[in-house]
C-alpha cells in the first residue's frame, strides 16, 4: 500500500498526522520534519520554498500517493507550485479564519501564526474574504515555534511566551483565537488557559480535523483510499537529531523513527 506523506518544518505537523491516524487507521503514513532547519517562520520566502521543495522531493522517492503540507508556513509559499508540478494530490493547511469568523460574537478574532504566514498574499487574500474591514488581531509569534521544538509542551517558558503575545492586548474583547501554525496545536491547552484568563469566553480554533477530512474526501474521490484493516503504521524521517526526536514523535503520533 502506497503511503500518505506529511511534511512540516518540524514537529508541528505531527498534530495533523495524529488526527489523520484517527480518521484513517488503515492507511500507511510517512512523516518528514525538517527539524534541523526549523523554525521556517522567520526565514525568507525563497528559503522556505527551497527547503520545502527539497524535502518534498525526498518524500517523492518513497512512492507516496498523496502529500499533506502539514505546515501553514510552507503552504503559503509553495502550494501552488507543488500542485502544478506533482501528479499526486497535495492537501494543504490554512489558518482557520472561516470557522473563527463563524464563531465570532461581538468580539474580535485573534490569529496566532508565524511572521512568514501572516506576510504572504495567500493569507492576506484569505483574510480579505472573511474580514474585509480588517478587524482581526494578527499576532506574529516569533519565538513560540522554537520553544515547542524543544519538546516539553508544559514548560513554563512556553506559557510565558504565550502570555507575552497576548498581554499587550488585554482589554480587547476576543471571541476566537486561531492557531494558525500546526506547532501551536501541540500547546492548545496552554493557549486556552492563558486566553481564558485574559479574555474570558475566548475559544481556540484550528484546521487539523478539517484538513484530514478533506484528505479522506480527496483520496476517496480519486480511488486512493487504503484497503488495509487496522494499524497501517507510520514512518518518521527527520533532517534533525533522531535520538532526541524519537521520544517526542512517539508521544505525539506513535511510530518508529528513521532518519
Ligand atoms: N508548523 C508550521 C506552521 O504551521 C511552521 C512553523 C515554523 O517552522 O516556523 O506554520
Amino acid at each position: 500500500m502506497r503511503p500518505i506523506a506529511f511534511f512540516d518544518s518540524g514537529i508541528g505537523g505531527l498534530s495533523v498526522l495524529a488526527a489523520a491516524k484517527e480518521l484513517l487507521p488503515g492507511e500507511r503514513f510517512v512523516y518528514y520534519g525538517d527539524n534541523r532547519r526549523a523554525p521556517y517562520g522567520e526565514r525568507t520566502a525563497v528559503e522556505i520554498f527551497d527547503y520545502t521543495v527539497e524535502c518534498v522531493l525526498e518524500l517523492m522517492h518513497l512512492d507516496i500517493k498523496a502529500l499533506v503540507l502539514a505546515c501553514n508556513t510552507a503552504t503559503s509559499v509553495t502550494v501552488e507550485t507543488l500542485r502544478s508540478r506533482l501528479e499526486i494530490p497535495v492537501i494543504s493547511m490554512e489558518p482557520a479564519i472561516k470557522p473563527a469568523f463563524a464563531m465570532r460574537k461581538k468580539g474580535r478574532v485573534a490569529v496566532m501564526a508565524t511572521p512568514a504566514t501572516l506576510d504572504q498574499p495567500r493569507f492576506l487574500n484569505l483574510l480579505q474574504r472573511f474580514d474585509p474591514k480588517r478587524s482581526a488581531l494578527l499576532l506574529p509569534c516569533s519565538d513560540l515555534v522554537g520553544l515547542i521544538e524543544e519538546g516539553d509542551f508544559e514548560a513554563p517558558k512556553i506559557e510565558a511566551c504565550i502570555e507575552e503575545v497576548f498581554t499587550p492586548h488585554v482589554g480587547a474583547a476576543i471571541d476566537a483565537v486561531v492557531l494558525g501554525c500546526t506547532h501551536f496545536v501541540l500547546v492548545e491547552e496552554t493557549v486556552q488557559r492563558v486566553c481564558q484568563s485574559l479574555f474570558p469566553g475566548a475559544k481556540t480554533v484550528h484546521g487539523n480535523e478539517g484538513t484530514v477530512r478533506h484528505l479522506a474526501h480527496v483520496l476517496g474521490q480519486r480511488g486512493l483510499l487504503g484497503e488495509g484493516a487496522g494499524e497501517g503504521g507510520v514512518e518518521f524521517y527527520s533532517s534533525g537529531d533522531a535520538n532526541r526526536l524519537r521520544d517526542i514523535f512517539l508521544r505525539i503520533a506513535g511510530a518508529k523513527t528513521r532518519t
